[in-house]
């Protein structure tokens, strides 16, 4: 019953276009959780609730904040959070992220939205993890153009590439964190504050 629906929303995310995690991506995440016993979960880019909700089912202990600026995915994912009944363990801010106030603690904190604003969310959420918590970033490949940046003909494109570049150069020379880079689905960073 659960499997068919995150299979609706798995189509209806192909069907108008809403980039939601690739499914190696998404397991990754529900693995990382299951073994790390994570309980709060912050994340930057709802889009129309796949991942929260796909977060929320690895068990019952998990809350989830997350964020959209978009209102029509914003209520999209509303709607898909109260078929599966977690409205009380997923809440949904429909504001930009760069604005979202929060003094709230997390065990992982997901930046899954604007490309070219990662190392900003970065920066603006780092003060809401907890001790031992770990920021995780998707895209960091971002469908392989990040490492074939000579093959992205298109200006606009180039330019997101090379923030995205920029953005794990960011994260290598980070001394506050260590992070190790996966890849898995879209690329994804897990990093980790230094003792
Ligand atoms: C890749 S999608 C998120 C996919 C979602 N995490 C999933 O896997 O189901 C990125 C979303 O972030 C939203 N977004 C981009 N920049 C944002 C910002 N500054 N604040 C809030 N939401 C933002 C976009 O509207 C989009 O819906």
């Amino acid at each position: 019953m659960k499997n068919n629906m995150i299979e609706e929303i798995e189509k209806y995310a192909r069907e108008n276009d809403i980039p939601i995690m690739q499914k190696d991506g998404i397991d990754f995440m529900c693995n990382y959780i299951k073994e790390h016993g994570v309980k709060s979960i912050l994340e930057i880019g709802t889009a129309i609730g796949y991942s929260s909700i796909k977060m929320a089912l690895v068990n019952d202990n998990i809350s989830v904040v997350t964020v959209e600026r978009d209102e029509e995915r914003y209520n999209e994912a509303i709607k898909n959070i109260n078929k599966f009944g977690l409205e009380d363990r997923i809440k949904v801010h429909l504001c930009d992220a760069l604005d979202f106030k929060i003094d709230e603690k997390f065990d992982l904190i997901f930046i899954d939205a604007a490309k070219a604003q990662y190392i900003k969310f970065f920066e603006k959420y780092k003060v809401n993890l907890n001790k031992n918590g770990v920021i995780i970033s998707d895209n960091l490949l971002f469908h392989g153009f990040v490492e074939n940046i000579e093959q992205v003909r298109s200006k606009n494109l180039r330019q997101l590439v090379k923030k995205l570049i920029k953005y794990r150069k960011f994260l290598e020379e980070n001394t506050e964190f260590k992070t190790t880079f996966y890849e898995i689905g879209d690329g994804i960073a897990v990093s980790k504050k230094e003792e």
